[in-house]
């Protein structure tokens, strides 16, 4: 009988993950049942809005119990099957979790890859996994943009907000500027994913003023990963009928309710009729099938650009969870935990 690993939590996160959160287990490889099958892992990703499970206390997902394995998203290759729907072969992405191999029934987030020439597998997990849903739904159907319109996107050089940022622009933004911490981030995005400009928040001594400076007629769109400091930080420049997007609150998740920045600057919601809404991207999953296929089709042809950081082994899971939190990313990270 052979072996998997997983990782699991070993205590509740106070203030930003550390290794030592989290434990690497091996156990007995477990066979599908009637109905089940068995998905070989070869790519996992690890994703910031974990954290907001991982302190005991719900979220818009139930909390993660300490013991358990950490729930994450995984792309790999069935390899035993009870599910005729579901041949051993099929190279699927799933919500697998922090594991070298997991039990499926074709229920929940699972679908088939589409074999696109020039598209890696382990984009299954990254942009054409749920960052890429995320900016899809957030800037169509929640932030309901439209041609023309003057964007802002926090956390741009993340997967979700470059892919948001440039799927506007593709769409016919007037303007687009993404908000990242470092300048080899802001050069990413404006010589690489086509930001018509990009701001470094850590060194940028007014960002007030520079953030203004970019939309002399307001931000018809903020797509929002960063959290409340930000986004009241925006409210006072938002145009009429302008849009927010919550898609993630990262600075937010390591802070306790008490320690987590209000939104004060309400105002705008009245004179400029801003609306603001948050998403869960499962919300939009009818629509996954179409916005994969469109997306795989722009990464292939150079129209979507893509940053990956690959880790190896299911061992370097937790540090490479616990650096998004350090800003240490540029773009996806995904782990190699099986072979391709
Ligand atoms: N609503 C949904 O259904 C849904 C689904 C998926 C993801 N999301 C959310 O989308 C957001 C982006 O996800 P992603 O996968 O693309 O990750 P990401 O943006 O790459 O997140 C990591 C990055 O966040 C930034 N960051 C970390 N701590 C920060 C802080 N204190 N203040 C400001 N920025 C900070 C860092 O970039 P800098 O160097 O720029 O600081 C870091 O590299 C996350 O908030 C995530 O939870 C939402």
């Amino acid at each position: 009988m052979g072996e998997m690993q997983q990782i699991v939590l070993t205590q509740y996160c106070v203030g930003e993950p550390k290794p030592s959160d989290f434990k690497l287990e091996t156990l007995p490889l477990p066979e599908p049942k009637d109905g089940q099958f068995r998905v070989r892992h070869v790519w996992c990703s690890v994703d910031p809005g974990t954290r907001s499970r991982l302190s005991g206390g719900d979220s818009y997902a139930a909390a993660l119990p300490l013991g358990k394995p950490i729930d994450g998203f995984s792309v790999g290759v069935i390899d035993a099957s009870n599910n005729p729907d579901w041949p051993a072969g099929t190279k699927v992405f799933c919500a697998g979790g922090w594991k070298t191999h997991s039990l499926q029934s074709g229920k929940g987030f699972i679908g088939k890859v589409m074999d696109v020439p020039g598209v890696p597998l382990s984009a299954w997990i990254g942009v054409l996994g749920v960052p890429g849903l995320t900016a899809w739904f957030g800037t169509k159907d929640v932030a309901r943009f439209k041609a023309g319109d003057a964007v802002l996107v926090t956390s741009a050089a993340g997967p979700v907000g470059a892919t948001a940022g440039q799927l506007a622009k593709a769409w016919g933004a007037s303007t687009l500027v993404g908000i990242a911490g470092s300048d080899a981030k802001c050069d990413w995005l404006v010589n690489e994913a086509g930001f018509d400009f990009a701001i470094n928040y850590k060194t940028t001594p007014d960002l007030d003023a520079a953030i203004a400076a970019y939309f002399p007629k307001g931000v018809d769109v903020l797509f929002d990963n960063v959290g409340n400091a930000m986004v009241n930080r925006v409210l006072p420049m938002m145009a009429l009928n302008g849009r927010i997007c919550i898609s993630g609150q990262v600075a937010d998740y390591n802070l306790t309710p008490e320690q987590t920045p209000g939104i004060v600057n309400t105002k705008p919601f009245i004179t400029h009729r801003v609306n603001m809404q948050g998403l869960v991207v499962f919300d939009f999953a009818r629509g996954f099938p179409e916005a994969l296929g469109t997306m795989a089709k722009m990464i292939a042809g150079g129209q979507l650009k893509t940053q990956e950081e690959r880790f190896d082994g299911i061992a370097a899971m937790p540090e490479a969870f616990c650096g998004l939190f350090r800003g240490e990313n540029s773009g996806r990270r995904v782990v190699r935990v099986g072979a391709e």
